[in-house]
C-alpha cells in the first residue's frame, strides 16, 4: 500500500509540477534525480508484485489480491488521465468544470486506492468475498471523495508546514473543489475575475483568485460540506451490521476529519 502510494505520488508530482512533498523537495526536484524519477516510480511499483509473491503465493486469496491491485491501479491511473485531460480542456474553456466532472475525477484518482483498497485487502486476508461488501465499498468511496475535496481545500487554505506541500491547484488550472464551488456561486463579474486569473503562475493572479474564494465565503461553504458529509457517513457506518467493520470505518473517518481543523 505504501509502495503504491509512493509510486503514484512520485509520478503525480512530476505531472503537477509540484515543489514539495512531506515537507521536502519532490523527488524529481533533486538535481541528481530529475526525470529518472519516472523509472524510480516504476521500480517502486515493481516491488509490489514481488512482495505479494514472497508473502502470499499459495494462499487462497493470492489471485484475488493481485486482481484487486490491478483493478485499483487501472482506476487510479484512469482518474489521473481524466484529471490531466480535464485540465487541458479547462485551459481552453473553464466553463467545462462542474461538480459532476469533479466527482468523477476524484472518485477514480483518489477514492479507490486510498480508501477502498486497504479495507478490501484486509477482507481478502480474512478470506471474505468482496461481493458481500458493496455497501462498505460505497461508504469508502464517499469517504475518499470527501478526502480529496479536503485535499483541494487545504491546497489553498492549508499551512504548507502542516500539509507538507505547497499548493499549486490554482496555478495548474486544476478542476478543484474550490474552483467548482466558486463557479457555482459567482456572478458574471466575479466569473470574469476568476477566468482572467486562474491557471497563471503570477502570484498577483493567484492572490486575486484566493480573494475571490474568500469573497464567496468558501471556507464556510467547506465547513458546511464537511459537516454534512460527516453526518451522512457516520449514519451509513452505524447501519453496518458487522462490529469490526464499523470500528475500522469509524477510525478512518475520525482520522480524516481531524485534518482540516
Ligand atoms: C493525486 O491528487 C492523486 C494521486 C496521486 C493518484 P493530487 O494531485 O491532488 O495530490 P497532491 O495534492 O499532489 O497530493
Ligand atoms: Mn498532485
Ligand atoms: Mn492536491
Amino acid at each position: 500500500m505504501i509502495l503504491l502510494q509512493a509510486y503514484f505520488l512520485v509520478l503525480d508530482d512530476i505531472m503537477d509540477n509540484s515543489q514539495t512533498r512531506r515537507g521536502k523537495p519532490c523527488w524529481f526536484r533533486l538535481p541528481k534525480v530529475g526525470l529518472i524519477a519516472i523509472n524510480d516510480g516504476l521500480v517502486l511499483r515493481s516491488q509490489i508484485s514481488r512482495i505479494f509473491r514472497r508473502y502470499f503465493r499459495g494462499k487462497s486469496y493470492y489471485v484475488d489480491l493481485l486482481d484487486l491491485f490491478n483493478e485499483v491501479e487501472i482506476q487510479t491511473t484512469s482518474g489521473q488521465l481524466l484529471d490531466q485531460i480535464t485540465t487541458n480542456e479547462g485551459r481552453k474553456d473553464l466553463n467545462k468544470y462542474n461538480v459532476h466532472v469533479y466527482r468523477r475525477i476524484v472518485e477514480y484518482k483518489t477514492a479507490y486506492y486510498s480508501f477502498y483498497l486497504p479495507v478490501a485487502c484486509a477482507l481478502l486476508l480474512f478470506d471474505e468475498s468482496l461481493d458481500n461488501y458493496a455497501q462498505v465499498k460505497h461508504i469508502l468511496v464517499e469517504m475518499g471523495v470527501y478526502f480529496q475535496s479536503q485535499d483541494d481545500y487545504l491546497d489553498c487554505f492549508g499551512e504548507p508546514e502542516i500539509i507538507g506541500k505547497i499548493g499549486s491547484d490554482i496555478e495548474d488550472f486544476k478542476c478543484s473543489w474550490l474552483f467548482v464551488q466558486a463557479l457555482e456561486r459567482a456572478d458574471e463579474k466575479q466569473k470574469g475575475v476568476l477566468f482572467e486569473n486562474y491557471g497563471k503562475s503570477d502570484p498577483a493572479c493567484v492572490a486575486k483568485v484566493k480573494d475571490l474564494y474568500n469573497e464567496l465565503h468558501l471556507q464556510r461553504v467547506f465547513s458546511e460540506y464537511e459537516r454534512e458529509s460527516y453526518e451522512k457517513l457516520i449514519s451509513a457506518i452505524e447501519a453496518q451490521p458487522n462490529e469490526a467493520v464499523r470500528a475500522v470505518l469509524k477510525s478512518f473517518l475520525h482520522k480524516i476529519y481531524k485534518r482540516s481543523k
